[in-house]
């Protein structure tokens, strides 16, 4: 079975910010997990190109829509590839093989019954490409998300027929799984308790945007184009260059349903209620997971262009690094809560939790097993057993992480790995090799322990792989082990399942030099 996975497809009507980094990095961790269990794994991402606000957005800038989408869009797919995001597609939706995939859709869903005309009255926010049932404001109606003006409509649109799905959508959000987590359930219940009803899909005049085929001067509603990128993603070719000509009959040979859509809270109903009544009006099967994560501030405030507070994820990669703002992000905040940016909590976490924690367990460690055993892993003696106290702190620790993973419980897995080598840290204080190794006869004693240190250190690297890629990494070649493969095109080693037993650290492998495997973040300045 194939695992495929989502991020949102990202409007390209700004660069990129840290909450579309944030996603991004979550479903990495996600998709390396996946791939080293050993599933075979899509991970999809891209960027959403059409509608008004796009539209709007490529005039103010003096350019055509699709040239402001080219430059945006590869802003994002540079972004991804500098972060090392291990995406295995990257779909546009202004690609002329979406256009295809919608058609075939669109002719589906209307061979339905599920297309009908009606006429669209209402408050519309362009930011959230979105009408507002009850407006705050009755001379100047206002978007409460983007405390802007809303605009009045009233035109004449396609309309998507959701009202029949009203069952079938309850049922489907009544299952525990399907919405994630469970305290977003309620307010997507109340939602659809109200009764559904029925949703414009195409617009009049608005030109940027996918032609409605039968029916003149419509183009689709952007919404209703972006979520049918799930779909393109898994049917365009998978070579540079390949064209491919498969259409929706092949979804369930390229990796479709999705496992999960993991999102931002603010998009949850048109993915857990939307979507799923799209696809069941398309005959096509329901994703198993809708998951909306919650949203980032800074220092306690909405990180805005006109507050002049957003974090650039280019820069903040540049200054800190990868792994700093990954563990700070994945290990601090509970997935799916609202979280703060604070940047003094980011320096002091990175620091005591890698640098300190983790770094030091693994480098002090090593020098010492160099110093006495020949630059070697030292004999294990009953080190190598299963009821050595670390052993047995290790096995808690992967049966923490392993679980904690599987249900985006990040911030889980990460506590628990950490664990894994504060333990080791508290084993190595209390046996006190430097002070054993003084006196005569202690030397088996202290090979044992130092052996014990190291096989954590190797376990800690292995737990952090899908977090912490690059430190997993540095860390495994400090031990002289092959870095883990989690990236898209990962090769067979010895699967990282049977790697996470204890004892496995060769004796007599040679150490090398040891040296840090993190720096020490210093910022001098906001970042
Ligand atoms: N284009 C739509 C998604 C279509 S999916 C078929 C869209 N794009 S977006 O670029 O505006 O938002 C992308 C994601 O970023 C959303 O999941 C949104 O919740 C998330 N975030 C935007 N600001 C955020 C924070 N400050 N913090 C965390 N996530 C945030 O919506």
């Amino acid at each position: 079975m194939t695992y495929t996975l989502t991020t949102p497809l990202y409007y390209v009507n700004d660069k990129p910010h840290l909450g579309s980094a944030y996603t991004t990095l979550a479903c990495d961790a996600l998709a390396r997990f996946q791939r080293l269990k050993g599933e075979e794994v899509v991970l999809i991402t891209g960027c959403d190109e059409h509608g008004q606000k796009i539209q709007r957005t490529a005039e103010a800038a003096g350019l055509s829509p699709q040239a402001h989408c080219d430059r945006i869009s590869a802003q994002y797919h540079q972004l991804w590839q500098q972060w090392q995001i291990s995406n295995d597609r990257f779909i546009r939706t202004s690609d002329p093989r979406h256009r295809r995939i919608v058609h075939e859709f669109f002719g589906r869903v209307e061979a339905n019954g599920d297309v009908v005309e009606g006429r669209q009255q209402g408050w519309y926010c362009v930011a959230c490409e979105e009408f507002k049932d009850d407006p705050a404001g009755a001379l100047d109606p206002q978007c409460l998300v983007h405390q802007r003006s809303l605009e009045w409509r009233d035109e004449v649109n396609l309309f998507f027929r959701l009202s029949r799905y009203q069952e079938q959508i309850e049922a489907l959000i009544a299952q525990p799984e399907f919405i994630q987590p469970a305290s977003r359930r309620r307010e997507v219940q109340n939602f659809v308790a109200q009764g559904l009803r029925d949703f414009s899909i195409s617009r009049v005049n608005l030109p940027w945007g996918i032609p409605v085929p039968g029916h003149d001067g419509h183009t689709f509603y952007v919404w209703f184009d972006a979520l049918l990128g799930y779909l393109t993603a898994l049917l365009e070719g998978q070579g540079d260059g390949e064209t491919s000509e498969a259409g929706l009959g092949e979804l369930s040979q390229r990796g479709w349903p999705a496992q999960v859509h993991v999102i931002g809270k603010d998009i949850l109903r048109f993915h857990a209620v939307y979507w799923p009544a799209m696809l069941l009006s398309a005959g096509l099967e329901l994703p198993k997971q809708v998951f909306g994560h919650g949203f980032l501030t800074r220092e306690g405030q909405k990180m805005g262009k006109s507050i002049g507070n957003v974090l650039d994820p280019e820069a903040l990669l540049e200054r800190c690094g990868a792994d700093a703002v990954r563990w700070y992000l994945l290990r601090d905040i509970p997935f799916g809560d609202d979280g703060d940016f604070q940047q003094q909590r980011f320096v002091d976490l990175v620091n005591n939790d890698l640098a300190n924690t983790v770094g030091n367990m693994l480098n002090r460690t090593s020098a010492m097993a160099r110093r006495w055993f020949e630059g070697t892993v030292p004999p294990a003696g009953a080190a190598q057993n299963a009821d050595h106290p670390l052993a047995q702190a290790a096995n808690a620790a992967i049966g923490l992480v392993i679980p904690s993973l599987e249900t985006l419980d990040f911030r889980g897995a990460a506590e628990a790995s950490l664990q894994l080598a504060i333990a080791a840290n508290g084993f190595l204080n209390i046996q006190a090799p430097w002070s054993l190794m003084k006196k005569e006869g202690n030397q088996d004693q202290v090979a044992a322990d130092l052996y014990a240190v190291l096989e954590a250190a190797r376990l800690v690297a292995l737990l952090l792989g899908p977090l912490v890629p690059d430190l997993s990494a540095r860390m495994l070649e400090q031990l002289a082990q092959a870095p883990l493969n989690s990236g898209p095109n990962q090769t067979n080693g010895t699967p990282w399942l049977q790697q996470l037993q204890w004892g496995q650290l060769a004796v007599g492998s040679p150490l090398p030099e040891p040296a840090p495997v993190m720096a020490r973040l210093e910022l001098d300045g906001p970042l």
